[in-house]
């Protein structure tokens, strides 16, 4: 795919594809080339009906029972033989039960998780987060240049999650690895190969999952994974073990990649545009507006899925019952319906927060508030200690190969020690 075939006019569901090399590398001429072509359109390349109009797809998200939630976490490609068997025999049991199940099902599991979760837990969370950035500051940003990435942003945002879930430092490693394996099964397009090496890092990733919640079944602590076990819903039903352990496995993945991924965006925007970087540094009061700008202009997800219930209008196209839609959030964040100039980066943009980054009604982010705790936290420490932080010269930041999750894997940065 290139924007050269777009203007030889082939029509956009033939070249369009959020795999390909150069999107991965920069996703936005294309989507703004995309919503520019049609509202709505068949993709080839990965089967799904792509949705990039900022209205069509806060219409789809308020609308469940049109556009279900099933396949929010179903394998773009579906598995091969060998992986299917490989997680078979790995015991891998997830069901479906958050982000993956419409209401009622999910209203019922979503009050279990926001009682777990509560805004107390992620508010006490503030000084954990700065004490953490503090420590990473003074222990690995000593001397003139870092990776910002494998400094900062890869291992703060699952420390803090362990703490809320109640997991074991010790378990970064395992947990990073499950999430790396995760990105390629499901959102990805790995060759058959691939999939089962994945897959068999899914079904180790399953069962760090669902031995934390057996643990915690039969030994309660002050943390999420107790709550989330031993809470019961208003009929006094409490989840199943499987249902636990899928909601911990999603966290043990959304609860960190998502927040990586806004750090490394966050730096690599800020610092790429000095005048906003010296206000920040001038002006803290700035960082959570700015914060608000990072996620609509260059969010960690960029694309999200639903399923239609039958067949529908969006955006004025027809689209048959059980189509994939594969809404794009990064196009909706930067539509001009919406926003003003949306290609400049506005730290101070007033309706900068309605983005659609975190989703929207039933299924909202349920960790939106600890990711924006987290980058404010960050931004404040950092920009205070480093004020003279710049990229490298020779940054160059390179992506996962997915379609949905989107942060630097690395971010050479220098300043003057
Ligand atoms: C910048 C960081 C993050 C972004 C951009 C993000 C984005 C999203 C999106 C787009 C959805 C789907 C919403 C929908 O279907 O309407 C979602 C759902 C979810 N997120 Fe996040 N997320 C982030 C951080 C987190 C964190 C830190 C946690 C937990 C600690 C978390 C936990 C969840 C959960 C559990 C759901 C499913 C909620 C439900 O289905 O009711 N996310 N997130």
């Amino acid at each position: 795919m290139s924007l050269a075939a777009a203007e030889q006019e082939a029509p956009i569901g033939a070249w369009f594809d959020p795999l390909d090399a150069a999107y991965l590398e920069d996703p936005y001429p294309y989507l703004t080339e995309a919503r520019r072509a049609a509202p709505v359109f068949f993709a080839d390349s990965i089967d799904h009906w792509v949705v990039t109009r900022h209205r069509d797809i806060k219409q789809i998200f308020r609308d469940p029972p049109t556009f279900s939630a099933v396949n929010a976490n179903a394998p773009l490609r579906p598995p091969c033989p060998m992986a299917a068997k490989a997680l078979e025999d790995g015991n891998w049991r997830a069901v479906p039960t958050l982000a993956n199940v419409d209401p009622p099902a999910h209203t019922r599991v979503r009050r279990i998780a926001n009682i777990a979760f509560t805004p107390k837990r992620v508010a006490d969370m503030e000084s954990f987060v700065r004490e953490l950035t503090v420590r990473f500051c003074k222990e690995r940003l000593r001397d003139g240049h870092a990776d910002l990435v494998a400094d900062l942003a890869w291992e703060l945002p699952v420390l803090v999650l362990f703490r809320i879930l109640g997991v074991d430092d010790r378990e970064v490693p395992r947990v990073k690895e499950g999430s790396w394996n995760r990105i390629l099964f499901i959102y990805g397009r790995p060759s058959e190969s691939e999939q089962v090496k994945a897959a068999h890092g899914m079904a180790r990733f399953w069962s760090i999952a669902e031995s934390l919640v057996e643990a915690r079944a039969r030994e309660p602590r002050d943390d999420f994974v107790s709550t989330l076990v031993h809470t019961a819903d208003a009929e006094g039903k409490t989840l199943t073990r499987e249902q636990a352990a899928t909601v911990v496995l999603n966290l043990l993945f959304a609860g960190h990649e998502t927040t990586t991924g806004l750090l490394g965006n966050m730096f690599n925007r800020l610092l790429a545009d000095r005048q906003a970087w010296s206000d920040i540094v001038a002006d803290r009061s700035l960082i959570p507006n700015a914060v608000e700008e990072i996620l609509r202009f260059d969010s960690s997800v960029i694309a999200w899925r639903r399923r239609t219930t039958r067949a529908t209008d969006v955006g004025g196209v027809r689209v048959p019952q059980g189509a994939n839609l594969l809404m794009m959030l990064g196009a909706a964040n930067r539509d001009p319906d919406v926003f003003a100039d949306p290609d400049r980066l506005d730290i101070r943009r007033a309706n900068a927060r309605e983005h659609l980054s975190f989703g929207n009604g039933a299924h909202l982010c349920l960790g939106a508030p600890l990711a924006r705790l987290q980058a404010r936290v960050v931004m404040e420490e950092v920009s205070s200690r480093l004020p003279s932080l710049r990229l490298a010269a020779d940054a160059k930041p390179t992506f996962a190969p997915n379609v949905s999750f989107r942060g630097p894997l690395s971010l050479g940065v220098v300043w003057d020690a």
